[in-house]
């Protein structure tokens, strides 16, 4: 990566935040598997010891993502749940150090399977409960097309209305990106 991308999208950010804080023997939950980019990263940090549970709700993300885990060997790293991320506290337990919500559609595949802002909010609620104190929810948000507009207002919402004494929310955005510009919300939790 270059000086000139360092701010490159939502996603390189998002990048950044997993190379922060995912550490060896950590449990972290990949919401939205898609090409399974994420969650790769996500397996390398986690060591041997970690494990990365990722959901989905289209085979196509699991198998593409099934194929880089093993092309890279690091398939013994992950749990791929072929469900809805709103269904993650049936298979995840207590004590996950990190969510990662990557919203949107599979990139080259049907756009209308896309997240949608309900499943979205019981998922953010779920993940939450889900954390340790000192974990993290890094949400990439696309509200350049209608539902990711109702994502993205929704979230705000949400996470504007999260207690400061259990929360920190910070919201970061490419503000001279128009008004569809992608952002990336980052939710820590302090205490249970
Ligand atoms: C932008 S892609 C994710 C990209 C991915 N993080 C990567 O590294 O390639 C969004 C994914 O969310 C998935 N999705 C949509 N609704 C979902 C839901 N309710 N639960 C889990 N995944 C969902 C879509 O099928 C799509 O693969």
């Amino acid at each position: 990566m270059t000086d000139t991308a360092y701010l490159r999208s939502a996603r390189h950010l998002a990048a950044r935040v997993f190379l922060d804080r995912v550490r060896p023997g950590d449990l972290i939950v990949d919401a939205t598997l898609g090409t399974g980019q994420d969650c790769e990263q996500l397996c390398r940090l986690v060591g041997d010891e970690g494990r990365v549970y990722g959901f989905d709700v289209q085979i196509d993300a699991l198998n593409r993502t099934r194929e880089r885990l093993k092309t890279a060997g690091l398939l013994n790293r992950a749990e791929l749940i072929l469900s809805g991320h709103e269904n993650m506290k049936d298979f995840v337990p207590q004590g996950i150090r990190l969510v990662a919500f990557n919203l949107g559609w599979l990139p080259g595949s049907d756009k209308t399977v896309t997240t949608q802002v309900e499943t979205t909010l019981k998922a953010v609620q779920s993940a939450l409960d889900l954390l340790a104190p000192g974990g993290l929810l890094v949400i990439c948000i696309y509200p350049g097309h209608e539902e990711g507009k109702r994502e993205a207002d929704a979230l705000l919402r949400f996470s504007s209305a999260l207690s400061p004494k259990i929360c920190t929310v910070l919201y970061q955005r490419f503000i001279n990106g128009g008004p569809g510009a992608p952002s990336c919300l980052l939710v820590e939790k302090i205490t249970s």
